[in-house]
């Protein structure tokens, strides 16, 4: 059987959260710190804590923090020091959960002063949820961007409606397009995540021929899929324990994988299945490497017993 991804697993394998003390002095993170795996040289900076929506079954990242938006002045003494003590800092990661539910007005504050404290300063990212979406108007988050703040991640998760309803993600597809499209409309570059397996066995393939769908709506820049991971004090982790949850194998997950990628009509995006929870790591830039993408997955399909799955101890969160 396959380890159930418990807290312990996570402290153990977590290779997408900074270590604990990798910045001692003034930056005192506060609880448990996550970030995409394209965050890993930026410096990160929990502008708000915890997750204001914080319903999503799945999900367990924030669940024992209370929503906050920190001050900025606080922010500020942090900012000050890394400048003082880190090298150039090129990328700044705004954490915790939906940083972009902040006011705006404390965003564009927040960036001014970042801008002022690292002038070699490339991109600042945040996650975006669809609550937060749903509330930034398109002229705030063009001011955000002017202002630095270009890049959002975006936890899709699903383009089929009952997966997103019993994941309750809190927006049908046609709300997730929409309000990603204000995004897009700002000049705002999205990193968009889809969760294999979240559509159980039964929902499996209309789950990836929906998603793709909804990302073909999009375009987003990025996309990239995670595994759907039962962690301990979820929704999901006890609907799991109740035996309601049917976790895919590797080998169906990488079936799964192929029709959502078949589905995918993008302009241009970068493709990545690299995040730790994986079993198959993938990338590549769509429209032009979708064949090749596609014909990997067919040697997997086509031979298991050979294929490069990670084990279960190297997965993670
Ligand atoms: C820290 S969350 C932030 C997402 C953002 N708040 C949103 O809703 O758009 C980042 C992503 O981690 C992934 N994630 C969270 N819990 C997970 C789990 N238990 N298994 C797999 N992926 C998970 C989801 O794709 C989620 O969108
Ligand atoms: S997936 Fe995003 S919106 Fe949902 S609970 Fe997690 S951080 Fe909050």
């Amino acid at each position: 059987m396959r380890p159930r991804w418990t807290a312990r697993n996570r402290r153990r394998n977590g290779p997408s959260r900074p270590r604990a003390g990798r910045l001692p002095g003034v930056i005192q993170y506060e609880g448990k710190l996550y970030r995409p795996p394209s965050e890993a040289d930026s410096l990160i900076l929990q502008a708000t804590i915890g997750c204001s929506y914080n319903k999503c079954t799945f999900c367990a990242m924030y669940r024992e923090k209370r929503f906050r938006v920190r001050p900025l002045e606080e922010l500020t003494r942090e900012i000050q020091w890394a400048a003082r003590t880190m090298g150039p800092v090129r990328k700044v990661f705004l954490a915790d959960g939906d940083a972009l539910i902040a006011k705006s007005s404390f965003l564009e504050e927040l960036l001014v002063r970042l801008r002022q404290a690292f002038p070699s300063l490339h991109r600042v990212s945040c996650y975006a949820s669809p609550q937060a979406l749903q509330v930034r108007k398109v002229e705030e988050m063009q001011r955000l961007r002017d202002a630095g703040l270009t890049l959002y991640y975006l936890g899709i998760e699903s383009g089929h409606d009952e997966v997103l309803t019993r994941l309750e993600k809190g927006v049908d597809a046609q709300e997730m397009i929409r309000v990603a499209g204000k995004a897009t409309e700002a000049g705002i570059k999205l990193s968009t995540m889809i969760l294999l397996g979240a559509g159980n066995r039964a929902l499996s393939s209309a789950h990836a021929r929906a998603s793709a769908e909804v990302v073909n709506a999009i375009q987003p820049r990025f996309v990239s899929t995670l595994v759907m991971t039962p962690v301990e004090g979820t929704p999901l982790f006890d609907s799991a324990e109740r035996g309601e949850v049917d976790e895919l194998s590797p080998l169906e997950l990488a079936r799964e994988l192929r029709e959502f990628v078949a589905g995918l009509e993008l302009t241009g995006t970068v493709f990545r299945s690299n995040h730790a929870s994986n079993y198959l790591a993938l990338a590549g830039n769509l429209p032009r490497d979708k064949a090749r993408i596609l014909a990997a997955l067919d040697q997997v399909l086509a031979h298991p017993g050979r294929a490069p799955f990670a084990p279960e101890w190297m997965r993670g969160l």
